[in-house]
């Protein structure tokens, strides 16, 4: 008889191993059942032939893809098919009504594929590979952008009469997302200050009907950092239970793990460090619990906003060295803010490893690992300080986006949040004078030799 030994990382974050006399054998965390999976035939299952738990760096590169499953290839194929053919109209039959909910799969089977806007093999496994890097994960689902997964998860858990609390600053994008969209459906969109704890509580607990919770941090682009445990605690307090959403693009998912600290999901720009090539756009969430995933995809097979196959399985090959290319970056830009700090055309260094605010140090240190690599400064003279700087980089790009392994430079007033209002300017305390450096994995030398140089000028 074949023994397969199949890891399994479950619901309460432990690491299961399953022996099973089954090769293609899955295990449900749930019913706590074994049972045979279908889409093994293309490789898109859990399979790891390890009898020993193995940690995020290694699980990335064994979960998701078994090569035996596709003629040896050491990549996973591409699966270019924006449709899926049945074995028989029975089985067509079935998977439409799992799909929709009158049915429940059998033997915890999965549903044949059905078309590739509601799901399709790459998806699978870069959803798959994605949850080992996410500590507390158990679910993932995949996006064409970082946009797509926000807006996702609001219309999906947005419900009619419901409330969105936000901290503010949130990425330029979103804020306008609420303000274009969101506010306009009819939802009630509050503002709560990052950082203040004592206030984002009391937000939740006077709103009557909120639904979902919305924190970036640190926050773009003033790195300002919101305590996620203590908005966890929040929202489990209040009856009606919304749910936690951190966006974690600046500092996941290596840094900084939201799930661990109680909250419901983690988003992300995966354009930016998950990606880190500047060359696509993708947006990923993760859970904990299967059912906010299943929403999440129900509304994205709706919305058609699935990462497309071809930039799955360029992301997919991006993960392995998303730990490496992050410990780099915070290094060198750790390296830079501390010398810039110095310099005396700077007015002040925004950095977590400058914090001097106690109540931001004590975030900082209860929930991140290390300090990133998103540094910004305010430079002398306003705007026009601001600007002489970007024009004199010659390393660095004087573009918006972050997280790559290239430098990228910005003025976040004029380009990534120049939607926001002056009175948002002012609460988010986005000045004129501030510049969005994204350190990238140049030699830090050379980096802050260029900066220095463009500050002397
Ligand atoms: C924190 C944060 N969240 C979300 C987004 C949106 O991501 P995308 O550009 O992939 O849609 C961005 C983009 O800069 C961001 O910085």
């Amino acid at each position: 008889m074949r023994f397969a030994i199949t890891w399994f990382k479950c619901r309460d974050g432990r690491d299961y191993i399953v022996v099973c006399d089954a090769p293609n054998a899955c295990f449900n965390e749930v019913t706590g059942r074994v049972a045979l999976r279908r889409r093994f035939a293309i490789g898109a299952i859990i399979m790891a032939k390890i009898s020993y738990r193995v940690r995020p760096e290694t699980a990335v590169l064994t979960k998701g893809f078994d090569p035996a499953l596709s003629v040896g290839s050491a990549r996973p194929p591409v699966y270019r098919s924006s449709t899926f053919v049945f074995p028989s109209p029975e089985a067509a039959e079935r998977a439409f009504a799992i799909v929709l909910g009158k049915i429940s799969p059998v033997d915890e089977d999965r549903p044949d594929l059905i078309y590739a806007r509601l799901n399709h093999p790459n998806a699978e496994i870069l959803e798959e590979q994605l949850v080992p890097l996410e500590r507390g994960a158990n679910f993932a689902a995949v996006f064409n952008s970082g946009m797509a997964a926000i807006v996702t998860v609001m219309l999906s858990f947005l419900e009619r009469g419901g409330s969105l609390i936000y901290t503010q600053p949130l990425y330029g994008g979103t804020q306008h997302l609420i303000h274009q969209i969101i506010e306009p459906l009819g939802f009630v969109a509050h503002a709560v200050p990052a950082g203040n704890a004592r206030a984002l509580s009391e937000a939740i607990e006077r709103c009557e009907n909120p639904r979902l919770v919305l924190i970036e941090t640190p926050a773009n682009p003033t790195l300002m950092m919101t305590d996620i445990a203590q908005a966890a605690a929040a929202v489990r307090r209040h009856p009606k239970r919304p749910l936690l959403a951190v966006d974690n693009t600046l500092l996941g998912p290596t840094f900084q793990h939201p799930l661990t600290c109680g909250a419901d999901l983690a988003i992300y720009s995966a354009t930016k460090f998950i990606g880190g090539f500047s060359d696509l756009l993708a947006g990923a969430v993760l859970a904990v619990d299967p059912e906010l995933i299943q929403t999440l995809t129900g509304m994205r097979a709706l919305l058609g906003n699935i990462l497309q196959a071809d930039e799955c399985w360029i992301l997919d090959s991006r993960l392995s060295t998303v730990a490496l290319r992050m410990n780099r970056q915070s290094k060198n830009a750790q390296r830079i803010a501390e010398q810039l700090a110095k310099h005396p055309r700077v007015s002040r260094v925004i950095y977590p490893s400058l914090f001097t605010d106690p109540e931001q140090i004590r975030i900082r240190d209860a929930q991140t690992d290390y300090p990133g690599s998103l540094v910004s400064l305010e430079i002398k003279n306003g705007k026009t300080g601001a600007f002489e700087f970007l024009r004199r980089l010659k390393i660095a790009k004087n573009a918006v986006s972050l997280g790559a392994v290239e430098t990228l430079v910005c003025h976040p007033m004029t380009t990534t949040h120049s939607e926001l209002s002056a009175q948002e300017f002012a609460a988010a305390g986005i000045t004129e004078s501030l510049v969005r450096i994204s350190v990238g994995t140049e030699h830090w030398r050379d980096l802050l030799d260029e900066f220095s140089r463009a500050l002397d000028a």
